[in-house]
Formats: structure tokens, sequence, C-alpha cells
């Protein structure tokens, strides 16, 4: 197993969000959003993706980690642990944010991250 910086091919990271359960829209639109990330780390088995984790936002001010995502195969082995804190090391003394589905609080909370009382909205139009 390697866990290096990297982004994934657009194909590959299709792949791993569906074994996750993750929709995806299409080849283009992944890619070119995998193009825009700030950094990005990825963990390999034998040359197959076995999991990643990238940080998007602005650079400086505003840091985001998205797409933390380890294949069901290799889960429970410190793979999505070592990938979050190779990110935050990335950020350094920046600000780094993230929005977190209920049942993996813990995980995040382990790595040192603290609930935060905003909430988050999403804009959704209506028809
Ligand atoms: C969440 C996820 C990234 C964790 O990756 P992982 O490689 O399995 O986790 P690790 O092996 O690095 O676990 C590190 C620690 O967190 C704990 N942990 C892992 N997943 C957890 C969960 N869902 N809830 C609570 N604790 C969890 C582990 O038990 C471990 O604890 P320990 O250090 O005391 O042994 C992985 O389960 C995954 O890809 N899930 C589906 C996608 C997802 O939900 N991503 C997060 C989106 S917010």
């Amino acid at each position: 197993m390697t866990v290096e910086d990297g982004l994934p091919a657009a194909a590959e990271y299709r792949a791993l969000r569906a074994a996750v359960g993750w929709p995806s829209p299409g080849p283009d639109i992944c890619g070119a959003a995998l193009e825009n990330s700030a950094h990005g780390v990825l963990a390999r088995d034998r040359g197959e993706l076995a999991g990643m984790a990238r940080l998007v936002g602005d650079g400086v001010m505003y840091l985001l980690i998205v797409d933390v995502v380890v294949h069901p195969g290799h889960q429970g082995r410190g793979l999505g642990q070592r990938m979050v804190r190779r990110l935050v090391e990335v950020a350094g003394a920046r600000r780094v944010q993230l929005v977190a589905a209920p049942d993996v609080v813990p995980f995040y909370e382990r790595l040192g991250f603290v609930r935060d009382p905003s909430h988050l909205m999403a804009y959704r139009s209506v028809g």
C-alpha cells in the first residue's frame, strides 16, 4: 500500500465513490472538479485506488476537506486517518474545515476536529 500526494483519474474517482454508495456526475465534471482541487492525497494497493481525500478552497483563507473515501475492502486499517493527517499537515497554519456525515463525526474527533455550532445550509431551487 502506498499513500502519496496526488489526485486520481476521473474514472477511478467515480468508481471509488460508487464503492461507498456515493453517486457522481459524469467524467468530464468529475475531471474538472479534481483539477480544481487545492491538494490531494491518495492510497494505492498494487496500483488500484484504495482511498483518497482532497482539499478544496481558495488556498489561503478557506480550505475544506472533501471526498475522504476509503474503499470498503481497505477500511479500518488506518488509511483514512493517514490521508486526513496528510491534508492537515499540508494546510499547516491555515484553518481547515470539513462537513462530516453524522456517523463519521467520531472518526474526525479522533483526529482533533471539533464540532462547530454553525449549520451547513444548502440552497436548492424549487421545481
Ligand atoms: C470514514 C472513512 C473514511 C474512515 O476510513 P478508515 O480508513 O476506515 O478509517 P481508519 O482505519 O483510519 O480509522 C481511524 C479511527 O477512526 C475510527 N473510525 C473509522 N470510521 C469510523 C466511523 N464511521 N465512526 C467512528 N469511528 C470510526 C476507527 O475505528 C479508528 O479508531 P482507532 O484509531 O481508535 O482505531 C471510511 O470508513 C469511508 O470511506 N467511509 C465511507 C465514506 C465516508 O463516509 N467518508 C466520510 C465523509 S464525511
